[in-house]
C-alpha cells in the first residue's frame, strides 16, 4: 500500500473529481504537501476525510460545520470509529433540530397556502423592505417559531 497518494488516485478511490479535491483542501477539510516534483501528495487518511465530508454533506451538513467538527480530530491520523461516533452524535442533534425546524415551516407554509394575503404583521414569509430589522435578521416570524 502507497503511504501517499496524488490527487488523481485520491479522486478515484472517493470517486469525486479532482477539482472537488482542491475544493475540499481550499476550505480547509483536507491538506496535502509538495513533493519534490512540485505535485500535491496526499497521506492516506484523506480518503476516511473526504468519506465523512462525503456522508456529512448528504446529510444536509454545511462545509462550515464539517470544518468545525474536524478541528477536533487529531491531523495526521485516520479518523478512528471513537472519532465518527463523536462526529456522527453530533451531527445527528443537528439533523434532529433541522427535521422539527422543517417540520415547523411546513406547518406555516400550510397555512399560507391558498392564503395569498402575506400580511406583514402575521404571516411568516412576508417581510417587504426588511421593516422587521430591527428584530433581527433574516424572516423574523419564522424564527420567532424556533422559540416556542
Ligand atoms: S399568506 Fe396569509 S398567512 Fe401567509
Amino acid at each position: 500500500m502507497e503511504a501517499e497518494l496524488s490527487v488523481g488516485q485520491v479522486a478515484k478511490r472517493c470517486g469525486i473529481n479532482v477539482s472537488a479535491i482542491h475544493f475540499y483542501e481550499q476550505k480547509g477539510l483536507i491538506s496535502s504537501w509538495r513533493n519534490q516534483g512540485n505535485q500535491r501528495r496526499y497521506a492516506r487518511d484523506v480518503i476516511r476525510r473526504i468519506s465523512l465530508i462525503k456522508a456529512a454533506q448528504q446529510l444536509g451538513i454545511s462545509l462550515d460545520e464539517i470544518h468545525l467538527a474536524f478541528a477536533s480530530l487529531p491531523s495526521g491520523r485516520t479518523a478512528t470509529k471513537e472519532d465518527w461516533a463523536d462526529l456522527s452524535n453530533a451531527w445527528k442533534q443537528s439533523l434532529t433540530q433541522r427535521i422539527i425546524k422543517m417540520q415547523k415551516l411546513k406547518d406555516l407554509l400550510e397555512g399560507c397556502i391558498g392564503c395569498g394575503c402575506l400580511s406583514m404583521k402575521n404571516c411568516p414569509l412576508y417581510n417587504p423592505d426588511d421593516l422587521l430589522a430591527k428584530q433581527g435578521p433574516g424572516p423574523v416570524l419564522l424564527n420567532n417559531q424556533d422559540t416556542e
